[in-house]
């Protein structure tokens, strides 16, 4: 198993946004977290990645405990965000917002890991002189995803990618999303949109007020009454 959580919880203040939530994600495994808005899928990805005050029994990457970690050695030991909202730097280049995913100092490994990125989503090669903030949408969001992967990691989260993007820019995105779990990356991924992260994922977890309800293969919860009911308008 390569990621797990145990008993996660995130308050704010007095509201409690995230009860007692265990997840687990093996190499190679694309898992989607889906929920309504406010259910508290970004609240247990920025725990996971320590950019928000939480407790857990149990946070662990490759057998190796994470509980104390801050967010930088998150990121060393293999754990990376691609946030809500993409958050390029708009000012900085398509190069220099990909650059700044890779954590080491060898300029070599960065252009190979940069050069794998240009061949993943070759629009993003076509433009990588210009500033990000000149970016279509599904573009950022290419970028934000480029970025996330040259830190290296072993569990890849992702925070509504395909939010607001053309269907044919979303099946762009699953289609990168399915190539990087196919090289072994764990991949979390927290979607609005269940049909699009049910029919990218192996296996889903459905969260509601903070609180996992239900969890089952992608293809069971696809055809299930109740998921496509509460979140698929069906
Ligand atoms: N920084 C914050 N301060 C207070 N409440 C927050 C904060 N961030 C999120 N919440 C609340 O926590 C709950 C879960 O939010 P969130 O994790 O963003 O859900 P989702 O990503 O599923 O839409 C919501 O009720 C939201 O209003
Ligand atoms: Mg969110």
């Amino acid at each position: 198993m390569s990621f797990s959580i145990e008993g996660l919880q995130v308050r704010y203040g007095a509201v409690t946004a995230v009860h007692d939530v265990s997840l687990r994600i093996a190499p190679g495994e694309v898992v989607a977290l889906i929920g309504a808005n406010g259910a508290g899928k970004s609240s247990i990805l920025k725990a996971v990645m320590a950019l928000t005050p939480h407790t857990a029994r149990k946070v662990a990457i490759d057998g190796r405990a994470l509980e104390r970690a801050d967010t930088r050695e998150r990121l060393l030991a293999g754990i990376s965000l691609s946030p809500e909202g993409r958050h390029v730097f708009p000012q900085l280049t398509v190069r220099e917002n990909i650059d700044l995913g890779y954590l080491g100092k060898d300029g070599g490994e960065r252009a190979s890991r940069r050069e794998a990125m240009y061949q993943r989503f070759p629009r993003l090669r076509e433009r990588e002189a210009q500033a990000a903030g000149s970016l279509s949408g599904g573009e950022q969001q290419m970028l934000a995803i480029a970025r996330a992967v040259m830190a290296g990691p072993r569990l890849l989260m992702l925070d509504e990618p395909t939010l607001g993007l053309a269907p044919i820019v979303v099946r762009e995105l699953a289609a990168a999303i399915r190539h990087f779990a196919h090289g072994g990356i764990a991949v979390l991924l927290a979607e609005q949109n269940a049909e699009m992260a049910l029919s990218t994922a192996d296996r889903g977890y459905v969260l509601q007020g903070g609180r996992v309800v239900t969890e089952a293969p992608a293809q069971a919860l696809r055809a299930s009454e109740e998921v496509r009911a509460a979140f698929m308008g069906m």
